[in-house]
């Protein structure tokens, strides 16, 4: 398969990141991550290690797809500068780190997708793109609300998730699959869901946050 150009081929039918992104992160979301931003580090940090995983997990899937084997290893390791320099804003800014329970997001995500053949890589595809948009989203609402050093990084990590998004929906574009935007548009419905609704955990792809019970 041929790689898809950087602005996702064909161009005519390309979607941007926030186009396809069925609901805005919600306000009470953005307050919550903005105040506790050192929690939500911890997580993030986290989420660049998965993303350095989820393309690495496809490249074992589908070794025949040489485009795609180049491109991945490129984000895999992009991913993981990532992980570096959340790492230094970390010890930087004094947060260590604190074990945390994934939240349900990935999770249930994963939960709709197909598990085999043809449908599976079109899947795979399609969420990591979404979860890609979502973060773009998310780095771009953060960036302004954050202390300098972090404004500065969740800036440019928005714009590098904004382009993983074009190549994730690049590449699902290419597959030729003739309902592949039918179905971009049932996971996106879904993932809107996951980001909609009350969730206790706060993290970064965390749904609307439930107020601690009093003690
Ligand atoms: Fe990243
Ligand atoms: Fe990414």
């Amino acid at each position: 398969m041929k790689a898809p150009a950087r602005r996702a081929a064909p161009a005519s039918a390309a979607a941007e990141h926030d186009e396809i992104l069925l609901a805005p992160t919600p306000a009470a979301w953005v307050r919550a991550a903005a105040a506790r931003w050192r929690e939500l580090l911890v997580d993030h940090a986290n989420c660049e290690k998965k993303a350095a995983s989820t393309a690495l997990a496809l490249m074992f899937a589908y070794p025949e797809d040489r485009a795609l084997l180049r491109a991945l290893s490129r984000l895999a390791r992009e991913e993981l500068r990532h992980f570096e320099q959340v790492l230094r804003a970390m010890e930087g800014l004094g947060v260590a780190f604190v074990r945390q329970r994934p939240g349900r997001y990935g999770h249930q995500l994963r939960r709709v997708l197909r598990t085999s053949d043809p449908g599976r890589k079109l899947d795979l595809l399609l969420s990591a793109a979404l979860i890609e948009a979502r973060s773009a989203e998310r780095f771009g609402l953060l960036a302004p609300r954050l202390p300098a050093p972090l404004a500065r990084l969740y800036q440019e990590l928005g714009e590098s998730e904004a382009r993983h998004f074009e190549l994730y929906s690049g590449f699902a574009e290419a597959l030729g699959s003739p309902d592949w935007r039918a179905r971009l548009h049932e996971l996106a419905v879904h993932e809107a869901q996951l980001i909609s609704t009350p969730e206790a955990a706060l993290r970064f792809h965390s749904g609307i946050p439930v107020p601690a019970a009093p003690a």
